[in-house]
């Protein structure tokens, strides 16, 4: 039993075992303001690291972000160069240790070859590198990434690998994926108060849970990460098994 998970209105024994979450309102949180946009991103940081923080305290298996999709290269050129740095400089360097010490895994899913400088790639290598063998979190940071250019990368990469037709079926496109080892998320977040998926995860997200908070990103603590996950349990209480399996597993109705 785990006392701080159930005094707080969680069921331990029916936690997501992945987390994927759409970052949203950075701009219309410093818009509000009267901020830059870049400004909301600073502080989507912050809220990120608190998330993570959440995401280890829960002991969530996996935690999946929405840094930068392949379409945010159409934004003002200053907003892209401040995201890149902000993934680069604070992401990348000053909170990376912190997040190792904490034993979170860190690893990247996008498009590689497609106009991310190679600094950054270097820097992202050096980081998976050294937290790989961590035990904690997994934190996937979704960057250069899109639902339909993974897709479309997978399908590619089948076709190089000389697969007759009649052996392409689901586990192998999966096994092109850009973190094949990855499982489908349990629960899918957008936060604020915008109802779309935005290429995120199309494929992985056939069977999550959907869960939209009318929070804005900057303002995402852990306490909106448990809020979620109780929402959660409660859906899975209702739809996600049959009464046979709850009484199996002794689970409350
Ligand atoms: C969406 O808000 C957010 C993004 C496009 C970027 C998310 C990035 C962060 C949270 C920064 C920290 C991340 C890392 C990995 C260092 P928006 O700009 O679309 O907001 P709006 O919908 O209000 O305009």
């Amino acid at each position: 039993m785990d006392v701080a998970l159930e005094g707080d209105g969680l069921d331990p024994r029916r936690m997501p075992r992945h987390v994927a979450c759409v970052m949203d309102g950075n701009g219309r949180w410093a818009t509000k303001r009267g901020l830059p946009r870049t400004e909301g991103h600073r502080a989507g940081e912050e809220a990120l690291l608190d998330a993570t923080k959440g995401a280890v305290e829960l002991g969530l298996e996996w935690f999946t972000v929405y840094a930068f999709s392949t379409e945010n290269w159409r934004r003002p050129h200053e907003e892209v160069r401040f995201l890149l740095g902000v993934i680069a400089d604070d992401l990348l360097t000053r909170r990376r240790d912190e997040l190792h010490g904490l034993g979170v895994r860190i690893r990247f899913a996008g498009r590689r070859d497609w106009r991310v400088p190679k600094w950054i790639l270097r820097r992202m290598d050096e980081t998976v590198e050294l937290t790989r063998h961590n035990k904690g979190t997994t934190l996937t940071v979704a960057f250069n990434y899109g639902g339909r250019a993974e897709i479309v990368d997978a399908a590619r990469a089948l076709v190089a690998s000389g697969i007759p037709a009649a052996k392409v079926d689901e586990r192998a496109l999966r096994r092109h994926f850009y973190l094949p080892d990855m499982p489908d998320p349990d629960l899918f977040i957008r936060t604020s108060g915008e109802y779309r998926i935005s290429n995120f995860l199309l494929w992985e997200i056939a069977y999550s849970e959907l869960v939209f908070l009318d929070v804005l990103w900057p303002d995402f603590r852990r306490e909106h990460l448990r809020q979620a996950v109780r929402e959660y349990q409660r859906r899975e209480r209702r739809f996600g098994r049959t009464g046979e399996q709850r009484d199996q597993e002794g689970l409350p109705s």
